[in-house]
């Protein structure tokens, strides 16, 4: 019997992380060079609710039925049955692969919700829309993150870039110019709950300067929309460093993560900043198409585990 599967990619918040847990635009873009990648082995011999679960990267290999009510993959099958008003699953073999780093602001846990959602729905012959598939996928996310916004569900299942706005419709970015992206990893993990709590507490001691911050971050969301659109990367580039200032006057930086920013900025980048929680994780660079090398070498240099570059076609 062949295997079903489905992929999703990774993610890069542009603009806007953390200020969109509190209402203010952000903007993200598909991330295709990582993803995630979930197949399923039906097991025509096995009794209904025998699903196995195959995660090797998190060393993971049990059933179902041994598992959490709250764990992450009971929490989905037990969604997509909900939804479907079924109370038993076939049995079958699930098996999730990632090239994606986790607790590292690539959107890892939001690529392995989507791709097991949809392979979950495949199975059993089904393809709800993606508003769908992004509901559900948002709902497992709260398991891990508390409080997400809905900006990384979002975008990966959409697969497009997006100006998001919290419980608003998602709105879709035409970049008018080629974006070329260097993504650089700190190699320090961190996780997204950690630093959205971190950051409510600041916000609770001092309401006054961060929402002062939220608001300054949300109008470079908005400018920076309109240099999308209109292919003004040297501007992109120029608000992406302002970002990555505001976020270090909220805390959320590293000293492993200015020191990669700077290095790429150093070597010829249009801009940089950190990308998602923060803490640790990855720091994204804008690059004229003749810089990759350049930068992706300072990048090393300057201490990046691992650098990636994607890019968004117009
Ligand atoms: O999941 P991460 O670490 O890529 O970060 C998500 C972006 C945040 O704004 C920090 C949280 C959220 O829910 O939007």
């Amino acid at each position: 019997m062949p295997s079903i599967f489905s992929k999703a990619p990774a993610k890069i918040i542009l603009f806007g992380e953390h200020a969109v847990v509190y209402g203010q635009p952000a903007i993200a873009l598909p991330m295709t060079t990582l993803s995630s990648k979930v197949s399923i082995l039906g097991n025509p011999l096995g009794n209904p609710n025998e699903v196995r679960i195959i995660a090797p990267e998190i060393g993971m290999d049990d059933f179902f039925h041994n598992l959490p009510e709250d764990d992450f993959f009971v929490t989905a099958i037990t969604l997509v049955m909900n939804h479907l008003n079924i109370d038993q699953y076939p049995a079958c073999e699930v098996r999730i692969t990632s090239t994606i780093p986790v607790a590292s602001g690539l959107g890892s846990s939001a690529s392995i919700a989507v791709s097991l959602l949809r392979t979950l729905f495949a199975f059993l012959g089904k393809s709800p829309n993606n508003r769908i598939i992004s509901n559900l996928a948002l709902q497992l996310e709260k398991i891990h993150h508390g409080n997400p916004s809905g900006i990384d569900n979002s975008v990966i299942t959409f697969e497009k870039p997006i100006y998001f706005i919290r419980e608003k419709p998602v709105e879709f970015i035409q970049v008018k110019k080629l974006l070329t992206l260097i993504i650089g990893n700190t190699g320090i993990g961190s996780t997204t709950k950690e630093s959205v709590s971190i950051v409510r507490e600041k916000l609770q001691t001092n309401p006054i300067k961060i929402n002062q911050l939220f608001q300054e971050i949300g109008s470079i969301s908005k400018e920076a929309k309109i240099f999308l659109e209109t292919g003004k990367n040297k501007l992109i580039g120029e608000k992406m460093n302002q970002n990555h200032h505001l976020l270090q006057d909220i805390g959320v930086s590293c000293s492993e993560l200015d020191h990669l920013v700077t290095a790429a900025v150093n070597a010829g980048a249009m801009g940089a900043k950190l990308c998602g929680s923060g803490l640790g994780g990855n720091m994204v660079a804008l690059a004229d198409e003749d810089s990759i090398d350049q930068i992706t070498s300072a990048l090393r240099d300057a201490g990046a585990v691992q650098t990636y570059i994607t890019t968004i076609k117009p």
